[in-house]
Formats: C-alpha cells, structure tokens, sequence
C-alpha cells in the first residue's frame, strides 16, 4: 500500500501540534492531503468517512497527561473500517502519560488501526517571558525530525509491514484520572484594541467582544489560545493556581526532552 490520500484530523489551540503534522505530512509526501482541523467548534464536520486507503494522522495536545476532552467529543466525528491511523501527541516538556495511548483507543473506536504513533514537544501553553516553559518548540529539530517519521510512515506503508499485528504504543489503561475542572480564564487588560483576535481563535467559544471583552469562565479550557494571539499582551492568564503550576513547570521540568516516535 502506498500512500495516496493522507488525512490529517487535529485539535491545536496554539498551532504546535499542527505545525508538528504539517511536517509529518511533508514526510509522508502523498499525492493528496487533506486537512480537517476541529479546533474551532464551527469547523467541526457531522461525520468524517475515512477510506480503507486514506493514512489518517490524528493530532492533539497533552492536558493533564490525557487528550483534551473537548478534542475527544470533536474526534467523535470520525468514522473509519481499518485505515491505518497514526495518533500523535503533542505536551509541554513534563509528560505525555497515558495521551498517546488514549488517543490510540479513541482511533480504534472508531474503527482505524493504529500503526505507528509519536509524542513531540511544543512550546508550554502555560509559557510567559516570567515562566518559560519549553519556549520556541518545536524549534527546526523537532520539524526534521517530524518529517523523518512520515518518510518512514510512507516506506513502512510501501512495504505493505502494517499490515500485520495489532501495534501498541505506551500508556497504562484504565488512564490517569483528568484534573478537576476550574471555573476562570485569563483576562484582557486596559491595552485591549478590542479587535476580536482572541474570539477568534477561542476553541469553546468562550469569548464575546464588544465594549469590552467577556469570557465565560465556564467554558474556558486554559489553552491560553487568546493569550498568544494577542498582539497588544493585553490578555493574560492570571489565575493564581496556574501561576503555580507554571513556576513549579519551570522549576521541574525545563530540562530539554526530546520527540520520541513508535513505528
Ligand atoms: C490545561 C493544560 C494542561 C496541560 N497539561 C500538560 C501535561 O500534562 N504535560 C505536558 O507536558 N504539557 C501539558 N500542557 C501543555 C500542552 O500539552 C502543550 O503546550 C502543547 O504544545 C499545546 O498544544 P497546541 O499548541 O496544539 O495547543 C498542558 C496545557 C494545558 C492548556
């Protein structure tokens, strides 16, 4: 089996586990790509058919060393008899726990056969100037090595060697518990143009713009998409128990880890 038609399916607030499938796509070098990207709620389809040829990459971010659960109803949409799905995980330098394996299982629920799978690093959501958390990833290395893994995902598949046995990737089940939620959300400041960026790119619709800026704290994910976003850094992310788990980030895990890729 070569590789024809690639699907890439992600959910990715601040676009690091995108850029990482954007090169693993360039890897794999199909004859056509598509891209289904379920980050804003409205881009969501009803249902997302995958043929028994597609390669199908399915990316998210790391939450609490689980898949978000907002991406995990999105990912619902799929649908598939046995294409090869490839589950990639993207977290912030601390930990990928039991994400890559959960993302696993909701890809062979939805009927796909996971034949590879792989973590990266992207820059901390959490990261500010004051509390650098694994800022910049992922850098020029991190795409290579990216685009590596499709270059292998399209020879393995050449070969016709996924056709084989069922392919695990690490993890324990049942999965770590997911942290209790919290009702808050970062703020805009009086800098705020009021210009809508971080409606925008808000996953949950949490955001309405209009004489000022109101979040509903309810719906807020932390993703700190608006925070990134905003060109005037009116928006910050402020709640005093996330302030701490950054500090304690910075303080546990800034030495560097690297991608890990199974295949
Ligand atoms: C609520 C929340 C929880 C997170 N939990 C983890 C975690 O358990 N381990 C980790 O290393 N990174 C964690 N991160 C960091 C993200 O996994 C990381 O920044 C990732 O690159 C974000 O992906 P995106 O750019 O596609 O949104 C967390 C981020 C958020 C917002």
């Amino acid at each position: 089996m070569s590789c024809k038609n690639l699907k890439m399916i992600c959910f990715s607030p601040t676009r690091t586990t995108r850029r990482i499938l954007d090169a693993i796509a360039e890897g794999v070098g199909a004859e056509q790509t598509e891209v289904i990207d379920v980050t804003r709620a409205d881009r969501v389809p009803e249902v997302c058919d995958c043929a028994a040829d597609d390669l199908v990459i399915i990316g998210a971010p790391v939450y609490s060393g689980r898949i978000p659960l907002t991406a995990v109803e999105r990912f619902k949409a799929l649908r598939s008899c046995g294409s090869p799905a490839v589950p990639v995980v993207v977290y912030g330098n601390r930990a990928y726990e039991d994400a890559l394996i959960e993302l696993s299982d909701i890809a062979a629920e939805a009927g796909f056969k996971t034949v590879a799978g792989a973590a990266f690093i992207g820059e901390h959501s959490f990261s500010t100037e004051k509390t650098p958390i694994a800022v910049s990833r992922p850098d020029e290395d991190d795409l290579d090595k990216a685009c590596e893994f499709g270059k292998s995902l399209a020879s393995k598949l050449a070969d016709g060697a996924f056709d084989d046995s069922a392919f695990e990737v690490p993890g324990n089940r049942p999965y770590k518990d997911r942290s209790p939620g919290m009702s808050a959300s970062p703020v805009s400041s009086d800098d705020c143009q009021l210009c809508g960026a971080c409606e925008r790119v808000c996953p949950t619709a949490a955001i309405v713009t209009g004489a000022s800026v109101e979040t509903d704290p309810d719906k807020c994910i932390f993703c700190c998409a608006c925070v990134k976003v905003c060109a005037f850094e009116a928006r910050k992310l402020e709640v005093p128990r996330l302030l701490e788990v950054s500090q304690w980030l910075v303080d546990n895990f800034s030495e560097r880890r690297e991608p890990e890729v199974f295949i």
